[in-house]
């Protein structure tokens, strides 16, 4: 049996569900928020994943229209100061992957105080990819590397795969499987080397509709993936 440690989502099609009910965009992004709170609950009380990356700003997104940024941040900033009591009962850790520049100050210290909050959970880990990009991560976890490698704490052969890992955003399993929403069939930046033996699933669902029946049919796609990881099939 595959096992599944690390669920990574796709959040899209917020926008194109709005539209398609003449609701406007930030309409959609209340929706899905609403919807990733029942998924995220679904996660940790009725499966087994231990982690799950959620794709809900990307660095790109910042290029968006100011208004429907300036509705994104006030929606995190609510929602992460007001769900600690949520993540307590639940046992769920949160933690963000992903720059500060240019995240206000205060939605950057209500995503600190809330990874602070969660920091001793045990149950599901939750990582918000916001303000993330794969590319970005790569570019910080080498500068940590080279800033090592330049004081002398580490050698060059010290540099492997494995360590390069310890140095990304979090030190996090590779991730298992990716579902993007809303039908498109592209990556757009996310977890790029976490991803390196994942296999992918997209549906046609726009994510406020993706609902936990959606969840379960798609965790279940995954079992009856034959995973071999380069070996040969036996
Ligand atoms: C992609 O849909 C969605 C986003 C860029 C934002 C994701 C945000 C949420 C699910 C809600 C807020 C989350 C939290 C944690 C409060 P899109 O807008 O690109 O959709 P489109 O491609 O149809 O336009």
């Amino acid at each position: 049996m595959n096992k599944l440690k690390h669920v990574a989502l796709i959040v899209d099609g917020n926008g194109r569900w709005a539209k398609q009910r003449g609701k406007i965009r930030s309409e959609g992004h209340l929706a899905g928020s609403k919807m990733l709170e029942r998924i995220i609950l679904h996660a940790a009380r009725n499966t087994d994943i231990e982690v799950l990356s959620l794709y809900v700003f990307s660095t790109e997104n910042f290029k968006r229209d100011k208004d429907e940024v300036k509705y994104l941040m006030n929606l995190f900033l609510k929602w992460f100061t007001i769900s600690g009591k949520k993540y307590r009962k639940d046992n769920i850790k949160i933690i963000f992957s992903g720059r500060k520049e240019p995240l206000s100050d205060e939605v950057y210290n209500a995503m600190k105080k809330l990874e602070e909050r969660t920091k001793d959970h045990t149950g599901l880990i939750v990582n918000f990819c916001l303000n993330y990009g794969g590319r970005a991560e790569i570019v910080d976890a080498t500068k940590k590397i080279a800033s090592e490698l330049k004081e002398g704490k580490i050698k060059e052969e010290d540099i492997t795969e494995e360590y390069f890992s310890t140095r990304l955003y979090n030190k996090l399993p590779d991730v298992d499987f990716v579902i993007r929403t809303s039908g498109e069939q592209r990556i757009s930046n996310f977890l790029l080397w976490e991803i390196s033996y994942a296999e992918f699933l997209f549906v046609d669902t726009y994510f406020p509709d993706f609902d936990e029946k959606c969840f379960d049919e798609a965790i279940s796609k995954y079992y009856n993936r034959d995973r071999r990881f380069g070996n040969a099939k036996k």
